[in-house]
Parts: C-alpha cells; structure tokens; sequence
C-alpha cells in the first residue's frame, strides 16, 4: 500500500515536472490549416514543422488546476492555482461548415438505418450488425475510435469492452459523461481478429463518418488511435509525430491521442494521452468561454 502510494506521488511529481516544462515551452496555440483537413502544428513541438496560421486564430490554453488523473484516469485530487484560461481572449479558426451530403441521409437515425445495411465492402459478410455511434447527437465532443472489436460486434455499441471501460475513465477526467460525447469509430463494421482497417475499407466507410461529423457538428474531435488520425487527416504520419498538437478537420479543431487499447497495452503511454486530454478539456472550455472555477472543484 506504501509502495502503491510512494509510485503515485512519483507519477504525481513528474507530471508536475512534466507540465511546467510544457508550459514552459508555451504549449496551446493552434494554428489551423489552409487547407480542410490539413495537419497543423500547435507550436509545442520543436520537431512538428509548424505550417502558417491561414486563419490567424491562436489560442492560448493556460493551465487550469489540474485534476491528477494519470494512473487509470481516475480523479484522484484536485489542486487550486488559478487559471489563466479565461482571461485569455480566444480566436479560434473560422468554421468552415462541412456541409452534409445530400446523397447521404440528413438526420442521424436514417444515417445509422442507412449503415445498417451496408455491404460497399467485404466487412458486411463478417460482422455481427454494424456498429454507429454512442450517442450524444448534441454533443460538443466528439471521439473517433478505429473499429469495433468483438465486444463492440456483439453489442452493436462502441467502445464496450475493456478500451470502452478505459475510455469511460478518460472522459471522466475531463469532467464529462459519456451520455454527453459522441463516440464512433471510422469502420462501422469489425474487421477480423481485430486486424488494422484496410485502406479499401476506409475509404467506403469514410462517407459516413463525415456525415456523422456534418450533422453532429461538434466543437472538437478527438481522434483515438493512428487509424482514426490518419482518416481524418488524410496523412501517413505517425502518432509519434501527430500526437502533441492541434489539427483542424473542416474548421474544426482535432486533437489526436493515443488509442485506449495501446494505453492498455503500455500504460507508459497515459502520461501523454494525459497531457492531451487536458487541451481537450481546455480547448472545449474556452470554446465555450467558461471560466475555470478557482480551485477546479468541479
Ligand atoms: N476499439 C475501437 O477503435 N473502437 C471500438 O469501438 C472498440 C475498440
């Protein structure tokens, strides 16, 4: 139990460590992209190669007091320092509305009706029902997973299984509900064993994902994995080099994290998601100009 402790007060003290040399280097500001789904560095990365502004829009996120999530991204404490976050005037790229598709169905049940019956690829004679979306159809937030896994074929549900679980936490940390987020992956359909989407297979299911961003409209996506960074920004990049940052998809700001399975799979990875759930948390937070309460007892 005391060493259970003293390893978290440690974890504690690097974070600490950790994010005052983020702030240090002057990390949040997100520089949006000329071109709709363009990745853009947000200047915190020496190695990112940092593409101008087109929009001007900036944002500096500051540092409410942190909710020390790291382990599991349970709450485990809350400390007081006051936040610079509100007193900072916002200036976010300017939305560029991704219109919906006017082939596709205009309102989100029709859509999940719509993909229900899909056979555009081989994935429909493997799966058990398709898998849509978890679903706030108000939501501000908005993540995109790779593909259901078997839990998640047998539920007809996103993120169910054990990384659904681990992805409960981390929207927790972030002071939100999962009945608040929207969550959906890139294929709609589970792919055997779990393997990796196939580039045939994301392109086919592609359509529905950017009508579910069209008509969901949410303020920000985080984008959970390489599969989901790379469809959404149409790259190669790794995540290693994509993750850190703040990209734009269509006006809207897409801040990729790693997957909650790798996290499963090397928890050594926690501290970064870590790092990038809280400009989720900041980046929604000014968008909506609230103003961090003192001492973050939320
Ligand atoms: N992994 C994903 O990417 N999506 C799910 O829905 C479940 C696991």
């Amino acid at each position: 139990m005391e060493e259970a402790r003293g390893e978290f007060l440690e974890i504690v003290r690097e974070a600490r460590v950790l994010m005052g040399r983020e702030r240090a280097r002057g990390r949040g500001r997100i520089a949006a992209a000329a071109t709709e789904g363009s990745a853009v560095a947000d200047g915190g990365d020496a190695a990112a190669a940092v593409a101008p502004d087109a929009s001007g829009g900036t944002i500096s996120a500051g540092w409410p007091a942190e909710t020390l999530a790291l382990p599991g991204f349970e709450t485990f404490a809350s400390t007081a320092r006051a936040s610079t976050a509100a007193a900072v005037p916002v200036s976010l790229p300017p939305a560029i509305p991704i219109g919906p598709r006017e082939d596709l169905p205009l309102d989100l049940p029709a859509l999940a009706n719509l993909v229900s019956s899909c056979r555009l690829c081989s994935l429909c004679s493997t799966r058990t029902q398709t898998v849509f979306a978890d679903v706030s159809p108000t939501a501000r937030l908005m993540f995109v997973g790779e593909a259901p896994g078997r839990d998640e074929d047998a539920q007809g549900l996103p993120f169910v299984g054990r990384a659904g679980q681990l992805l409960n936490k981390m929207i927790a940390a972030i002071d939100l509900k999962r009945e608040e987020v929207y969550i959906c992956n890139v294929l709609k359909c589970r792919p055997p064993d779990n393997r990796v989407p196939a580039p045939d297979e994301v392109e086919r299911c592609r359509p529905y994902l950017e009508q579910q961003i069209a008509l969901v409209k949410p303020a920000l996506v985080c984008a959970l994995g390489l599969s989901a960074a790379q469809a959404l920004l149409q790259t190669k990049a790794s995540m290693g080099s994509l993750r850190g940052k703040t990209f734009t998809y269509r006006g809207i700001p897409l801040i990729p994290t790693y997957h909650p399975a790798a996290l499963l799979r090397n928890p050594g990875l926690k501290r970064d998601a870590w790092t990038d759930l809280q400009r989720v948390r900041d980046l929604l937070r000014e968008m909506s100009g609230a103003a961090p309460a003192a001492g973050e007892a939320r």
